[in-house]
């Protein structure tokens, strides 16, 4: 095993396949995107390729169990690493043929899991490490957060903390490795964005170096991204780890960029002390410790941590210093202080937005109402409620739910209840509206009781059930149940149970079934004027706008609609929901990226559909830049 190369001065990339499945659950196989990929530093810091969860048909294979001691399953995980390994090693990719991959990953995290197997979880972890081994790359293979990897897999430390949380290397000839520094955590809907200081991410990378001998951390994300069309996981919101170093468009976003710019830079004038110096710590106070890596007298870098919230003035090789709450000074030469965590040198940048274009142009706006299903839609009937996933296939986040209530009876004072394990439902009785509701990312399920009347004979009840992204982690992902689970309507003298009776089902929206987000699908549906619809739900806008000019990225403003999904000349731009507001009341999200590689000079299509109430005519279209102050 190479484990000297580790902190050698190339630049690699790892290469981290399979199987993450945080936050990404099932792949669509025509879209495989790059969330992140930018080289950087010294062989310390980099950034990583981010393949996305599983195919959905991995589901409907007869017996699988994902991530266990399964053999359909182990037969397709096989099959899937090989061809990837392969496609690099035929790239000359891995760093023993030359190439620039120095370490890759199998499984994720996958002792959060592991228990829930029983005995179906150890002899896959062990069967995973001598398949991935077996494939000779001539690189390393890790296991982030698996305190067992068996050899010559290296476990590693994911989280925000790895100079105090890791257990350490499972043997002593392996390194320390830091493969998720969490810069900031992935943001949901109805949530605020999680911001963490450059000077703590710079604390933490000092620690790990200098109390845990680490060599190698890995930013997640040192590059955010967007998640388009129906990638994103239950209720992560289309913008990914926007408060990376490079945020969701690849801008620079201070100081978190240049501050931890700086800290590298520090690091690697420390290199030849780090990778040849003996490593002591001794205390210079109370919550005053020094690192010292000394070779020999010439060959010293030393790292002096306060960690103690206030200022504090330590002795060290009979210098005083000066360090300030919760910092690290960096001494490449155990002398002069050339870098400190929590003293941040750089230009800070302001990114803002402007308006470039409104959309208020009314004549050019079309709508489209999808319609309230009723069962003769139905494109077929079962006498139970399905589970969604299964019914839909992953295909759409749309499945309506339709049955007839013959109701006769003086009973009144009715109302609708619903259990569904889905994360939206809108409710129709007799084609009108009666309600909605909704989940979150902490409890996903919707429990739905509205008041309705009905007609003596015949109603229609039409559900529509709305998923917003698959589920992203934990155990047995292929069993689990989405969708409506019962279905009741209680009156005051007695409850009937409607969960048994012939229910009909339609897969996905009209307008889905026609693309009618595409130029080609746009031209077979009749739109009408806007105000047609006015305070209707389920309907689809569109209009068309020529690209802003210039290079700056470029976003839509969707802070007067409500929720739905969005596409810019045929590519879904992703899922988008503004009533679903922060406790501080206000959106998590209102700007959706659109790349410019989707943008025409003029004539760009945009079509909305939209679940709720929106006004349209007040979206803009925006670019997004970064001024220094
Ligand atoms: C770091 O390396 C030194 C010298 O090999 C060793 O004494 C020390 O225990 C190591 N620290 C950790 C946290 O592994
Ligand atoms: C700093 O102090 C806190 C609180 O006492 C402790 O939990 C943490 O491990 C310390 N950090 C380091 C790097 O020693
Ligand atoms: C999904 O459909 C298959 C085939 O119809 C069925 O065997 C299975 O039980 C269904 N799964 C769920 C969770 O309903
Ligand atoms: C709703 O359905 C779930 C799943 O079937 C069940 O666990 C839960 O108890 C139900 N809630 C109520 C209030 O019936
Ligand atoms: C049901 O509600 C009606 C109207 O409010 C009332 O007259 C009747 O007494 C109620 N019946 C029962 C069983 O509570």
């Amino acid at each position: 095993m190479v484990v000297e190369g580790f902190c050698s001065p190339v630049l690699f990339i790892i290469l981290v396949v399979l199987l993450r499945c945080g936050h990404f659950s099932y792949l669509k196989p025509k879209k495989v995107a790059l969330m992140s990929y930018k080289p950087m530093f010294f062989g310390m810091f980099m950034n990583q390729f981010k393949a996305r969860g599983f195919p959905f048909w991995l589901h409907d294979i007869p017996g699988i169990v994902f991530r266990s001691d399964n053999e359909p399953f182990k037969f397709q995980m096989q099959k899937f690493v090989s061809m990837i390994v392969n496609m690099m090693k035929s790239e000359g990719l891995y760093a023993s043929q030359g190439g620039p991959i120095i370490l890759s990953q199998i499984e994720n995290e996958y002792q959060n899991v592991e228990g829930a197997f029983h005995e179906k979880g150890p002899p896959y972890v062990k069967w995973a490490a001598s398949m991935a081994t077996s494939l000779n790359t001539g690189v390393p293979w890790i296991m982030c957060k698996q305190d067992d990897a068996p050899d010559p897999l290296i476990n590693t430390c994911n989280g925000l903390r790895c100079g105090e949380t890791f257990v350490g290397p499972n043997r002593p000839y392996k390194p320390a490795l830091w493969t998720e520094n969490w810069v900031s955590l992935y943001q949901v809907f109805g949530g605020e964005p999680y911001k963490r200081s450059a000077q703590d991410i710079a604390f933490h990378v000092a620690v790990f170096i200098a109390k845990m001998n680490g060599s190698f951390v890995n930013y997640y994300m040192y590059h955010g991204g967007t998640n388009f069309g129906r990638f994103a996981s239950a209720y992560v919101i289309t913008s990914y780890y926007d408060e990376a170093p490079l945020d969701e468009y690849g801008l620079i976003r201070q100081p978190k960029w240049g501050h931890l710019k700086d800290l590298h830079a520090a690091v690697k004038q420390s290199s030849e002390a780090l990778l040849s110096g003996k490593p002591t710590s001794f205390s210079l106070g109370q919550a005053q410790q020094a690192y010292v890596f000394q070779a020999n007298s010439e060959i010293c870098a030393a790292f002096l941590m306060n960690n103690d919230s206030r200022q504090a003035s330590v002795e060290f090789q009979n210098v005083k210093y000066e360090l300030p709450g919760k910092s690290i000074s960096i001494l490449p030469d155990c002398r002069n202080v050339v870098f400190n965590t929590a003293t941040v040198k750089v230009q800070v940048g302001v990114r803002s937005s402007r308006v470039v274009l409104h959309l208020n142009d009314v004549q050019n706006w079309g709508a489209f109402s999808d319609g309230v299903s009723d069962i003769t839609d139905a494109s077929f009937t079962q006498q139970s409620l399905l589970e969604q996933l299964n019914v839909t296939k992953d295909e759409t986040d749309y499945l309506w739910y339709i049955t007839s209530y013959n109701f006769a009876s003086d009973d009144d004072k009715l109302v609708l209840w619903v259990n569904s394990t889905a994360h939206v439902l809108h409710a129709f009785v007799n084609d009108e509206f009666v309600g909605s509701q909704h989940g979150s990312h902490k409890s996903p399920g919707v429990t739905f009781e509205k008041p309705i009347s009905l007609k003596n004979g015949e109603n229609d009840i039409s559900l529509l059930s709305v998923m917003v992204g698959s589920p992203d982690s934990g155990a047995y992902l292929e069993h689990r149940v989405l969708g409506l689970r019962q279905v009741k309507i209680r009156g005051n003298k007695s409850v009937r149970d409607l969960s048994n009776q012939v229910w009909g089902y339609k897969i996905g929206l009209q307008g889905e079934n026609t693309e009618i987000y595409t130029k080609e699908g746009s031209e077979k549906v009749e739109w009408k004027s806007i105000d047609t619809f006015a305070h209707q739900r389920l309907i689809w806008y569109k209009t068309t706008f020529d690209a802003p000019s210039g290079k700056d990225p470029v976003a839509v403003n969707l802070g007067s609609m409500g929720k739905g999904e969005v596409w810019i000349n045929g590519e879904n731009i992703g899922r988008y929901w503004i009533s679903f507001q922060t406790p501080n009341g206000h959106p998590s999200q209102t700007l959706y990226h659109i790349p410019r590689s989707f943008l025409k000079p003029s004539g760009n299509l945009l079509v909305l559909f939209e679940e709720e109430v929106g006004n349209p005519t007040e979206i803009t279209l925006e670019t997004i830049s970064v001024a220094n102050v």
